[in-house]
Formats: structure tokens, C-alpha cells, sequence
């Protein structure tokens, strides 16, 4: 495994400062040396589908921020939008013209949002969707899927890393398995972990814990093991089977929201959620979550004695209300999620086409602006037990970091994915491809 450290020597010169003053030298564990072999590629300026770093390197970036750059590195119109902005004061903390009109857009956009609530992040709507769906139906308990991640709020923070199949326990009484240090244990024990595509198994865990749940959560595809599709009509299952019991649906839609379809995948797999969470994409690159559903579960917000409470200094922050604004309309145009599919399809039938002809045993998984590529004698990696029994990580991280070195910016953690935004053109898959191309031949 090698970043050419020839290549960057201000990368490295950037990270030794860095790791004086920040923990592993970044902000969150994805970017450091835990990831990327010496270290991280530092970034320095963006535009389009490229990426710079500080010694001058170009790369196309197919992270895209881990999603959040629908429209690629510095859009001409939410520059605009943002300078604007930041001229008449970035933000308020009181009311605005620009949250109503974004609000009024997304509603437009999400078949089940009768209303929205801004926060900052993904991990803050879905924290307080976990809220409102307790008090909504007067019930403490979750239920959550093994490998699926929402964020790092407490409750949520089990069963989201890769482990040793033999530490997982039954499928239909899954060990728990927290995610970090610092959490009580007692917060897990409202907390019911299943396994994801497998019916059968969330039966039965529901016939044991259905009546006392709050809530189920699901990402649509599960993003947080690479990129893992549904099984056909196993949402509608999973929502109806929640009914059943009581519990609210909620769909996390933090990584598939305004990318899948202009509705995201509630739209694509034609679901009716009770709550879902957006994030990522709503913002452009700008932080953002959101939390929609229907008036009578989101008007408890309303004050009073019994609200479920939500405070924010920089919620419905006004620039951000903006560029959503601009980002929304944006992602309205005519062909935006046609193109969007047309090139993500293009870049995952040419990388198949580039591993079959060079002999290497890889899947290309998912569809569209998003996917993932397993190293693994399986067909198809088709929940979290298949990734943690069957994927070659290590490998997969060889892989990319030969892709790094050949002018390709992808994260070599295999529980990310490809992402194709608005910005990424025909000659980026075929820079993706020849690159693809010289990797194999690196690693074999
Ligand atoms: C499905 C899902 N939900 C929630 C989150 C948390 O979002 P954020 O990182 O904006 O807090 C993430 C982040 O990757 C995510 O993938």
C-alpha cells in the first residue's frame, strides 16, 4: 500500500502540523491515518468534478464529500448564492423569508413531508427523529439494523463497524456490539438490533419486541457497509411490519435524499414513511439535516408544557436556507437525475468491464449515482454479515490508494462509496477506468 509520498510532500509536511494541535491530525477518524497509508491526501481547492491538493495534484473526486457535493466543488450559482448571502449577514437566529422558501421546496420535492424542521447535520435529525417518534407513540424502545449507521448519537451507536462474524451472535438475536467508548450500556438496552434483508429474522425479533418499539430506522441502501440495495419489496415489508406493531417507520435518507430521485428513494421505492431523515446532498456542501413527516408527528415541536424539544443556534441558518434553495431548484431541472444515473451506470458497467477483462474476482454493487466495488468470491454482497465474512477490505484499500497515485480522489475505507454528482462528465469515468485499468495491474 503506498500514497507516493514523492507526490505529496506537502501533504505529509501539512499532516505533522496538523497531528500537534488535532487528534490523528483531522476531524473525524474517516480522514486520517486509519484510513489513508501515510497519510491523508490534504485538499486544498475544488472545482467541478476536481479536486487540487496542497502539492498541486489534480484528481477527480469521486467521494464528493461523502456525498453532500450533489453539484461537484464550487457551482457557479450557489457561489453566487453564497456571496449574496454572506454580504446581507449570514445568519439571524430568527426568522427568514430564505427557511420558508426552502421549506416550501423541499415539501415540494419529499412525498411525505406535510412539514420539515432544519437542523445542522444528519446526526441531529436523526436524533430528533428518534425524539418525536418516543413521544409520538408513548414508547421508548428502537429498533435498528446491524452495519446501517445514523449518525453518532448514543442509541444509535451499536452494530454500525464490520466484526468477526463469530462476534455477531444469532441473526435473530443479534449480540450488540457498541460502536464507541463513553456511552452507558443502559442506553442499548432500549435498543434492538436485526439483521437487514432478512425478513424472517425481523419477525421473529418483532414478535419478541414489536410491542414496545418506538420506531424501526432503516437506511434505504444500506450505505455504511459500501452500497448494499434492497431486497425487492423488503421496505414495504419492513414499514408495514412495523405498523403492525405499532412503531413508527422511519427511512434515513441522509445519504439517498435528492440523489436517487428528486423525492429520494421514498419516491424511487414508492414508500410512505412516518419520519424521514435527510442531509448530505439538501446542503451542496453546506451542514445540513432535516427531518420531515407528517403535521401531527412534527407539530409536537410546538411549544408547550409537553413539547418535544428541539433548539438550535444555527438552525435554519440563512445562508444554508439559501443555497438549499438554489440546490433544490437546481436538482428540479429537466434530465438532472437521468444524467446523474446515465453516468453512474456508464462508470459501473465500464469498471466491470475492466475487472472481467483483467481477470480480478471484484463486484461492482449498487446502481446509479452511488456504488461500491467488493473484492470477494460472492456474486453480490447482500447485507452486513456477506461484508463482514466475504469482502477483502484490505485489498480494496490497496486498490485505491493505486487510484489515488493515478489522479483518482476516493476514501480506501470499503464502507463508503462511489458517488457521481451533476458535475462529473464522460471523461471522468474514462479517467476512472484507465486508472482502474493500471491499479489492476498493480495489484495482481
Ligand atoms: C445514513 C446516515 N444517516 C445519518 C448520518 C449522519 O449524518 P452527519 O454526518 O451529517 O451527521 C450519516 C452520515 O454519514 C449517514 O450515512
Amino acid at each position: 500500500m503506498n500514497t507516493n509520498t514523492e507526490l505529496r510532500t506537502r501533504s505529509r509536511e501539512c499532516f505533522a502540523r496538523a497531528q500537534q494541535s488535532l487528534v490523528e491530525g483531522v476531524n473525524s477518524p474517516s480522514r486520517g491515518a486509519a484510513v489513508y497509508s501515510p497519510g491523508p491526501v490534504v485538499l486544498e481547492r475544488g472545482r467541478g468534478s476536481h479536486v487540487w491538493d496542497v502539492d498541486a495534484n489534480e484528481y477527480v473526486d469521486f467521494m464528493m464529500s461523502f456525498g453532500a457535493l450533489i453539484h461537484g466543488h464550487a457551482h457557479p450559482k450557489i457561489v453566487d448564492v453564497v456571496s449574496k448571502a454572506v454580504n446581507e449577514g449570514s445568519h439571524f437566529a430568527a426568522a427568514t423569508p430564505a427557511e420558508a422558501e426552502a421549506a416550501e421546496k423541499f415539501r415540494r420535492m419529499v412525498p411525505s413531508a406535510e412539514m420539515v424542521r432544519f437542523t445542522n447535520t444528519g446526526s441531529e435529525a436523526t436524533m430528533l427523529a428518534l425524539r418525536l417518534a418516543r413521544a409520538h407513540t408513548g414508547r421508548l424502545k428502537l429498533l435498528k439494523f446491524e452495519g446501517h449507521y445514523h449518525g453518532w448519537y448514543d442509541p444509535y451507536c451499536l452494530n454500525g463497524h464490520s466484526h468477526p462474524v463469530e462476534q455477531l451472535g444469532p441473526p435473530e438475536n443479534p449480540t450488540k456490539i457498541p460502536d464507541s467508548e463513553g456511552i452507558p450500556a443502559s442506553v442499548f438496552d432500549d435498543v434492538i438490533v436485526a439483521p437487514w434483508n432478512d425478513l424472517a429474522a425481523l419477525e421473529q425479533i418483532l414478535r419478541k419486541h414489536g410491542r414496545e418499539l418506538a420506531a424501526v430506522i432503516t437506511e434505504p441502501i444500506m450505505a455504511n457497509m459500501g452500497c448494499i440495495p434492497p431486497a425487492e419489496g423488503y421496505l414495504q415489508a419492513v414499514c408495514d411490519l412495523a405498523h403492525q406493531y405499532g412503531a413508527l417507520f422511519i427511512l434515513d435518507e441522509v445519504v439517498t435524499g435528492f440523489r436517487y430521485a428528486p423525492g429520494g428513494c421514498q419516491q424511487l421505492f414508492n414508500l410512505r414513511p412516518d419520519l424521514s431523515t435527510f442531509g448530505k446532498a439538501l446542503g451542496a456542501g453546506f451542514p445540513i439535516g432535516a427531518v420531515a413527516g407528517p403535521r401531527a408527528i412534527l407539530e409536537r415541536m410546538r411549544w408547550s408544557e409537553h413539547m418535544v424539544l428541539h433548539y438550535g443556534t444555527f438552525n435554519g441558518h440563512r445562508l444554508t436556507m439559501n443555497v438549499v434553495a438554489a440546490n433544490l431548484d437546481l436538482l428540479s431541472g429537466a434530465g438532472v437525475h437521468r444524467n446523474l444515473f446515465a453516468i453512474g451506470d456508464a462508470a459501473i458497467a465500464g469498471l466491470r468491464d475492466v475487472f472481467r477483462r483483467r481477470g480480478l474476482k471484484a463486484v461492482v454493487q449498487g446502481f446509479g449515482p452511488m456504488f461500491q466495488i467488493y473484492f470477494t468470491e460472492k456474486d453480490a454482497i447482500r447485507h452486513y454479515r456477506d461484508y463482514c465474512a466475504h469482502v477483502d477490505t484490505k485489498k480494496y484499500s490497496r486498490f485505491v490508494h493505486h487510484l489515488l497515485d493515478a489522479g483518482i480522489y476516493m476514501t480506501p475505507s470499503n464502507g463508503l462509496h462511489w458517488i457521481i454528482s451533476t458535475a462529473h462528465r464522460e471523461q471522468d469515468v474514462e479517467a476512472l477506468l484507465s486508472a482502474t485499468d493500471q491499479a489492476c495491474a498493480q495489484l495482481s
